[in-house]
């Protein structure tokens, strides 16, 4: 092991799984029943409950839902779909995976979520929808987009892989548009390992999701092998083999019962972090607007380049130097030779996301963090910040 990786004490992430999980995972591999089953509905209850939304249909991962979703609203081929390109790939890929067209939008400057204006001129007599993505937990402005999607007769798809829970005024985000998407991915808020789920109050688009989710049969395996069941099935579509597990039901069902505090655990982290760097002027913290509350599944420092010596990324390595394994969220989608080759994006196209990128790191922020590890990355950013500091001009004063 050389130097370096032997110091990177703080991993960027550390799940938090306790032996709950663990009995709750044994006791279903004891049972006999290892895939989607009556605890993947009870979670599918639960989730539903706890965001406050009517349905909500488990799947194999966060991009599954997206997909889904899409699905539901009937996304036809050449139809197109406004999303941040500040966001992951999985965003657009699933609007990619029907053949629609991403149609990539700037970011506003403070939370760096979609910028409604600059959504608001891409739109086309073939625009479909908005995939509004909440970056880092922190809701996007919802009400304008709303505006503008009923303005212009489009759906939203709210891609929620970051924002659980998290709040937009008194409204839980899942319970707010017409469908919204989460991830269950080893280092989302609430992890199952791999899945992901979609809410909706759109009980039709519910029953087609239910069934695309299992290969377009129309019912579930579960029924088929139930007392209550029978052997008899459909094939209703060419569907996806997209459904969950009761094994990662019964890692949700534990880790959802902890999600609130393990989203204080984070918010009381992000605290400490704000008050631990707010006299640096060579950084900027991400700011809440007051009537929002992120889940905090990211802490997205922004640099002031023009401040410091070092870049970006000779920040993150001296970070690493120190012990702290950082992040950085999300490389813009026009920056990828992909959707530079299929859609003829480049450098340039989005300044402010690209401005954005080249200044913002990603600090760890996980609920099993210890305080000597909060402590450390607190001294390993001001410590960065003090060697790397450009000097300050002494000050001038008029000649006399
Ligand atoms: C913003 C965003 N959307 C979608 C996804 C896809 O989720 P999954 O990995 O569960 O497919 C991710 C995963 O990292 C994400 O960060």
């Amino acid at each position: 092991m050389s130097n370096v990786s032997s110091l990177l004490s703080i991993p960027f992430h550390r799940a938090a799984i306790g032996d709950e999980e663990v009995a709750a995972v044994s006791e279903v591999l004891r049972s006999g029943w290892l895939t989607m089953g009556t605890r993947t509905q009870e979670f599918e209850r639960r989730f539903a409950r706890y965001v406050g939304a009517p349905d909500a249909i488990a799947v194999s991962s966060g991009t599954a839902a997206l997909h889904l979703a899409l699905d539901a609203i009937g996304l036809r081929p050449g139809e197109e779909v406004l999303l941040p390109t500040t966001t992951f790939t999985a965003t657009a890929e699933a609007v990619i995976y029907l053949g629609g067209r991403p149609v990539l939008v700037d970011v506003e400057p403070n939370a760096m979520n979609i910028d409604v204006e600059d959504a608001a001129r891409r739109i086309t007599p073939r625009t479909r929808a908005i995939l509004a993505v909440h970056l880092a937990g922190l809701p996007c402005d919802l009400d304008a987009l709303q505006r503008l999607a009923s303005n212009y007769g489009l759906r939203v798809v709210e891609d929620a892989a970051h924002a659980l829970p998290s709040s937009y005024g008194s409204r839980t985000i899942g319970s707010i548009s017409e469908f919204t998407a989460f991830s269950f991915y080893a280092t989302k808020t609430l992890t199952t390992g791999e899945g992901g789920m979609v809410t909706t109050a759109n009980a039709q688009a519910a029953e087609r999701m239910r069934m695309m989710r299992l290969h377009g049969i129309s019912r579930d395996s579960w029924k088929r092998y139930h007392a209550d069941g029978s052997w008899r099935y459909e094939v209703m579509e060419a569907g996806y083999k997209y459904n969950f597990t009761d094994l990662q039901a019964a890692i949700g069902l534990v880790q959802l019962q902890k999600c609130d505090a393990m989203r204080e655990a984070r918010r009381r982290i992000a605290e400490q972090y704000t008050l631990g760097l707010q006299d640096l002027e060579e950084v900027e913290l991400p700011a809440t607007p007051p009537d929002r509350e992120s889940s905090w599944h990211l802490f997205i420092l922004r640099l002031h380049l023009d401040k410091l010596e070092i870049d970006r990324d000779q920040f993150i390595e001296e970070l690493k130097r120190r012990g702290v394994g950082c992040s950085v969220h999300f490389i813009p989608l026009h920056l990828h030779a992909f959707y530079q080759r299929e859609f003829g994006c480049g450098a340039g196209d989005f300044p402010r996301a690209e401005a954005e990128y080249r200044r913002c790191i990603s600090l760890p922020i996980f609920p099993t963090m210890r305080e000597d590890e909060i402590e450390r990355v607190l001294q390993a950013v001001i410590g960065t910040v003090r060697m790397t500091a450009k000097p300050v001009p002494a000050p001038r004063y008029a000649a006399r």
